[in-house]
């Protein structure tokens, strides 16, 4: 089985989106292989979004992630699942997100965009080896 990492963000669980996201996982067909409710600290998500550091959205992107608890997800599939997942979420920015995507549906900020998914292969070990190190 081929897995990636997905995180539904602080702003989706104070939402009450957890069902709701999890259950558009699942629909697909995509198979939850862990999760866990985890406040994200700062050392974790200085190396999650290491590829950021330095824009100017950077530190806003760290407070927020960090802020309050969000929940790591394990998602499993036959494969490309990345690439599977970053269909459902939908485009960055949820002005540009299609109907039908997670974004487009239940988000509307640039910051508060609901839901992380990694966005290659070789991200998805980096970061799976990041939040579940012990299924590494
Ligand atoms: P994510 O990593 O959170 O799943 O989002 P993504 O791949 O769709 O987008 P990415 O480029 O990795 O950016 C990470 C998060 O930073 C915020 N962002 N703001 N120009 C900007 O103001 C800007 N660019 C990115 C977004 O909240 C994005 O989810
Ligand atoms: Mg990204």
């Amino acid at each position: 089985m081929d897995r990636t990492l997905v995180i539904v963000k602080p702003d989706g669980v104070e939402r009450g989106l957890i069902g709701e996201i999890v259950r558009r996982l699942e629909q697909k067909q995509l198979r939850v292989a862990a999760a866990e409710l985890r406040t994200i600290d700062e050392v974790s998500a200085g190396r999650h979004y290491a590829e950021h550091v330095g824009k100017p959205f950077y530190d806003g992107l760290v407070t927020f992630i960090t802020r309050g608890p969000a929940l790591l997800l394990v998602i499993e599939g036959p494969g490309d699942t990345w690439k599977v997942v970053r269909g459902l979420i939908g485009a960055t920015n949820p002005v540009d997100a299609a109907p039908g995507t997670i974004r487009g549906d239940l988000a509307i900020e640039m910051r508060e965009n609901l839901i992380h998914g990694s966005d290659s292969e070789e991200s998805a070990l980096r970061e799976i080896e990041i939040f579940f190190p012990s299924l590494t």
